[in-house]
């Protein structure tokens, strides 16, 4: 028992990457390997022969992880209580994914008694920073190893050299230009040509959408009925939120809604450039977003817009486990009661328009908006409302004027604060 070695667990993927780290950590590290593969809804034919390489490759063992009801119910309905978008743009997708992989490998590694866990990523990306801090708020006594950080090999060829040269098996496929991380929520496509960010994203990149010249000619309506804040039916057909994501994905998909093209700003400082598609998860968001602004009292909606970005930005740099993204989290949820009703969306050639809405709990009140016979506002009392409304303002202006120190911006001559600023000048 004594000469048994060390185990480590490993984040396997299949690819050229994750199969070296299984015979480098053994080689190098001395470790029995426990590879794990996780199904987040990606796209693959087949984790069972992603098990059987991992196992060719020398792992002791492989446990292939159905994660996707668990993905979509704990960590993509705070995704969509939170509207979340990093940088106003990017729905999250790697983002989510990673602190639920990390749960399971810590998780693994408790079962099998392992010190360590291993990822495959690069020293230059976010995703080393989500997995590494996800499992140290998970399990602070585990040892973290990040192979490809530590390893000399620098190209895609040194890599396969060392590969067949120790014995693991080189994928004869041609290796995709690009690099992928896809889930559930979306799919994340970079590097190749996509470097250049004066390049148009080759119609190749896309597989989960149809490009919208190309998408139908007819409009298609979907129904989404939401119960505090989670979809709950589709088209009036009641249903869980793994399925609605997936249905929601090839509709959207269908009709060409859900490309992004966007230049990030990464955790580790570098701008990168990055295309997504995500129709699923912006279908969704969108709907959403429609519902709560028809139910959330106007100063909730307003201060949750400020949470819902610090939210994405947690989760982007990895502290999904963080007391703060907690916080965040008791915050969303308290406005989420109340957040049910139905949602129309309208999908056509690259777009989707929100064209209804109704809730029981619907704030917005006919008697108080309409401009035609039955309007209950009353127009008297928003004399008084604007005097004291603008008052702070009033006394200013009448000092000011006094004083000749007017700062309009509209051109006027003694404006002098604003003398040689160059957007006043022009
Ligand atoms: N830039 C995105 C993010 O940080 C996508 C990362 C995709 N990962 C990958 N290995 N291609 O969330």
């Amino acid at each position: 028992m004594s000469d048994q070695k060390e185990r480590v667990v490993l984040a396997y993927s299949g690819g050229l990457d994750t199969s070296v780290c299984i015979k480098w950590l053994q080689d190098e590290k001395n470790l029995d390997v426990i590879a794990v593969v996780g199904d987040v809804g990606q796209e693959h034919d087949g984790l069972e022969k992603v098990k059987e390489r991992a196992l060719a490759t020398g792992a002791i063992e492989c446990l292939v992880i159905d994660m996707r009801e668990k993905f979509a119910n704990d960590y993509l309905s705070y995704a969509i209580a939170a509207n979340a978008m990093y940088e106003n743009k990017y729905p999250l997708v790697s983002a989510l994914s990673r602190p639920l992989i990390a749960r399971h490998l810590v998780e693994v590694a408790h079962e099998f008694g392992a010190k360590y866990i291993a990822h495959g990523c690069t020293g230059k990306g976010n995703d080393q920073v989500r997995f590494e801090c996800s499992i140290t708020m998970l399990d602070p006594t585990l040892t973290i190893i990040a192979p490809v950080r530590e390893w000399d090999l620098k190209t895609r060829n040194e890599e396969m050299d060392w590969a067949s040269a120790h014995g693991v098996e080189v994928p004869t496929t041609k290796k995709s230009p690009y690099s992928i991380d896809d889930n559930l929520w979306g799919r994340a496509i970079e590097c190749g040509v996509l470097e250049d960010p004066w390049i148009e994203p080759p119609e190749d990149i896309w597989t989960m959408t149809t490009s919208p010249e190309a998408a139908p000619d007819e409009p298609e309506y979907v129904e989404i009925e939401f119960a505090d804040g989670l979809p709950c039916a589709i088209n009036g057909e009641k249903d869980g939120l793994l399925s609605i994501i997936e249905k929601m994905n090839e509709i959207a998909g269908k009709h060409g809604y859900g490309r992004l093209d966007m230049i990030e700003n990464r955790l580790v400082g570098v701008k990168s450039r990055e295309c997504y598609e995500v129709p699923g998860a912006l279908a969704l968001i969108e709907a959403h977003r429609a519902l709560e602004a028809l139910v959330l009292e106007r100063a909730v909606l307003h201060n949750k817009l400020g949470i819902e970005q610090s939210w994405a930005e947690a989760v982007y740099n990895g502290l999904w486990f963080s007391p703060l993204k907690e916080g965040y989290d008791a915050f969303l949820a308290t406005t989420q009661l109340c957040v049910t009703g139905t949602i129309r969306l309208k999908f056509y050639k690259g777009n989707a328009t929100v064209v209804g809405r109704k809730s029981d709990f619907s704030l917005y009140s006919y008697e108080l908006a309409t401009y035609d016979e039955g309007d209950m506002f009353d127009h008297k009392a928003a004399k008084g409302f604007i005097d004291l409304h603008g008052l702070t303002s009033k006394v200013w202006a009448r000092n000011r004027h006094e004083q000749n120190v007017w700062t309009s911006v509209f051109g006027d001559e003694s404006a002098r604060w604003l003398k040689g600023n160059p957007w006043i000048n022009r």
